[in-house]
C-alpha cells in the first residue's frame, strides 16, 4: 500500500471506528490504567521497598516520565490509526526512518501477553475472594485465620487454576465481542464506585488507631532504605500502572477523534490513576500497622489487610463483597486492554475474526498463566534470578520491557517524527508542546537508561542513593 503524503492528504481513519467522545476515550484509558496495579501491586511493592522514598520516586516517574510517554503513545497511535505493529511500521516509513520500528510494536504485543498471564491469576484470586466474602468467611476472623484462608487458597493450585480459567474466559468473551459498548458502561460506573468504597475504607483506616504510622510510612522519605533496584521497581510501576510502554494506549489512541486534546486527556488519566493508588496506600498501611503485619508482606498484602478490616466492620460482609466485585471489574477492564494489541494485530495481519483472535491469544495466555499459578505452591521453591516464575515474568515485563518500550516510543515521537507531525497531533507548537518535547527528547529516555544502568550496577557511584 502506498504511504500517503504527510501534507494535504485525506485524514486517515481507523478500521475499527472511533470513540464516541473525548470522555469515552478517557474512560477507556482510565479503565485500563486503574486495576490491580493500583490496589494490589502498588501497596505491596511500596512496602517491600521501604515506603516514602519509593513513593516519591514513583510520583516523579509518573509525572515526568509517564506523562510524556503516554502523550507520545497516543499521538503515534492517532497518527497511524492501526494496530501498534502496523502503526510503527507505517510511521517509521512515512517519517523517513525504517519499517523496523514495528519491532517496538511487536515487543508490546509480547509484553501484553506475558503481563496478562500473571495478571489473570491474581484477578482469579479476587474472583475467589468475592465468593469468600459472600460466604462470610472473614467475619470476626483473627489475623491468623485470615492468613490461613489466604495461604490455604493459594496453596491449592487446582482452585487457583480454576479461578484463572474463569477470569480468562470472561476476558476472551468481551474482547471477542469488541471493546467499546459493554466496557464503556462498566467503567463509567466502576471507577466512581471504587473510589467511594475506598473512601469508606479510608474512614475505617483513620479510626483504626494507626493512621499516623501508616501515612508516615507512605509519605516520609527515608532514602537510605531505597536501592537503585528499588528505583527501577518504582519506574517500572509507573509504566505498569499507567498501562504505557507496550502499545495499549497506542491502540486506544488509534480510535481517538482528531480534535481531542491529547494533553488534556492524558493529564486526566494520570491524575485519576495516581489518586487511586495513593488512596489505596492510605487505606492499606494504617491497617498493616494496626494489626502488626509486615509492610513487606508481598503479593498477599491486600488479600490479608482488607479482609481483616472488613471482618471487623459492621456490614463487613456486604462491603467486602462489593469491594472484591469492583476490584474484579477493575482487573477486567485492564485485562481487555492488555489483550488488545495482540488481538488487533492478529485480526489485521492474518485476517482473523476478533473471536478467533481472542481465542487464540487468550488460550496462549491461559496456558502461560499456569507458570504463575504454580509459583505460589508446587513450584514455589523452584526459584532462579528474581525468584519464582511469577516474579521473573513480573520483573522482565514491568521493569525491563515497559521502560524499554518507553525509550523507543519517546525517541520515535520526539526524534524520528518531524516537528510538524508531532505538533499537529499535540495541537500546535505552544508552551506545552515545548515542555513535552523537552521531556520526551531528553529527560524520559535518558532517565530510563540511567536507572537501568544503575540497577545492573554498570555506572559508578558518583551519586549516593
Ligand atoms: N495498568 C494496569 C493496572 O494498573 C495494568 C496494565 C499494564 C495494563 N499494562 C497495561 C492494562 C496495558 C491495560 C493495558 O492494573
Amino acid at each position: 500500500m502506498p504511504v500517503e503524503d504527510a501534507a494535504g492528504k485525506e485524514p486517515r481513519t481507523s478500521l475499527h471506528g472511533h470513540w464516541s467522545s473525548r470522555m469515552a476515550f478517557i474512560l477507556a484509558v482510565t479503565g485500563s490504567a486503574v486495576g490491580l496495579g493500583n490496589i494490589w501491586k502498588f501497596p505491596y511493592i511500596a512496602g517491600e521497598n521501604g515506603g516514602g522514598a519509593f513513593v516519591i520516586v514513583y510520583l516523579f516517574c509518573v509525572f515526568l516520565i509517564g506523562m510524556p510517554v503516554m502523550m507520545s503513545e497516543v499521538l503515534i497511535g492517532r497518527r497511524g490509526r492501526r494496530n501498534p505493529v502496523a502503526t510503527m511500521a507505517l510511521l517509521g516509513e512515512e517519517e523517513g526512518s525504517s519499517r523496523h520500528w514495528r519491532l517496538v510494536g511487536g515487543m508490546g504485543v509480547v509484553a501484553g501477553i506475558l503481563i496478562l498471564s500473571y495478571y489473570s491469576v491474581i484477578a482469579g484470586w479476587t474472583l475467589a475472594y468475592v465468593l469468600k466474602s459472600i460466604g462470610g468467611e472473614f467475619a470476626g476472623a483473627t489475623r491468623e485465620q485470615i492468613g490461613a484462608i489466604f495461604g490455604g487458597f493459594t496453596d491449592n493450585w487446582v482452585a487457583v487454576g480454576f479461578a484463572h480459567t474463569v477470569f480468562m474466559a470472561l476476558t476472551i468473551f468481551v474482547v471477542a465481542r469488541g471493546v467499546e459498548r459493554g466496557l464503556e458502561q462498566a467503567v463509567r460506573f466502576m471507577v466512581p464506585a471504587l473510589v467511594i468504597l475506598m473512601l469508606i475504607l479510608l474512614g475505617y483506616a483513620v479510626s483504626s488507631g494507626s493512621f499516623g504510622a501508616g501515612v508516615a510510612f507512605l509519605l516520609t522519605p527515608d532514602f537510605d532504605a531505597l536501592t537503585w533496584d528499588g528505583v527501577l521497581v518504582a519506574m517500572g510501576q509507573a509504566f505498569f500502572t499507567l498501562s504505557i510502554g507496550m502499545g495499549a494506549v497506542m491502540a486506544y489512541g488509534a480510535y481517538l477523534p482528531a480534535e481531542t486534546s491529547i494533553t488534556g486527556a492524558s493529564a486526566s488519566v494520570v491524575i485519576a490513576d495516581t489518586a487511586i493508588a495513593m488512596l489505596a496506600g492510605m487505606v492499606i498501611f494504617p491497617l498493616v500497622f494496626a494489626n502488626n503485619l509486615d509492610p513487606a508482606d508481598g503479593p498477599g498484602l491486600v488479600f490479608v489487610t482488607l479482609p481483616l478490616a472488613f471482618g471487623q466492620m459492621t456490614g463487613g460482609t456486604f462491603f467486602a463483597t462489593v469491594f472484591f466485585v469492583l476490584l474484579t471489574f477493575a482487573a477486567w477492564t485492564s485485562a481487555i486492554g492488555l489483550m488488545e494489541p495482540a488481538v488487533a494485530w492478529l485480526v489485521e495481519r492474518f485476517h482473523r475474526t476478533r473471536a478467533q483472535a481472542a481465542l487464540m491469544i487468550g488460550g496462549l495466555i491461559w496456558l502461560l498463566g499456569f507458570g504463575t499459578v504454580l509459583s505460589f505452591n508446587q513450584l514455589a521453591g523452584a526459584t532462579f534470578y528474581k525468584g519464582t516464575i511469577f516474579q521473573n515474568i513480573d520483573h522482565l515485563t514491568s521493569n525491563i520491557m515497559l521502560p524499554l518500550g518507553g525509550v523507543f516510543i519517546t525517541v520515535f515521537a520526539a526524534w524520528i517524527m518531524c516537528r510538524n507531525s508531532s505538533a499537529e497531533e499535540l495541537g500546535g507548537a505552544g508552551r506545552i508542546y515545548s515542555l513535552w518535547r523537552l521531556l520526551a527528547r531528553y529527560l524520559a529516555p535518558l532517565a530510563i537508561i540511567f536507572v537501568f544502568l544503575k540497577a545492573v550496577g554498570l555506572l559508578p557511584d558518583f551519586a549516593a542513593a
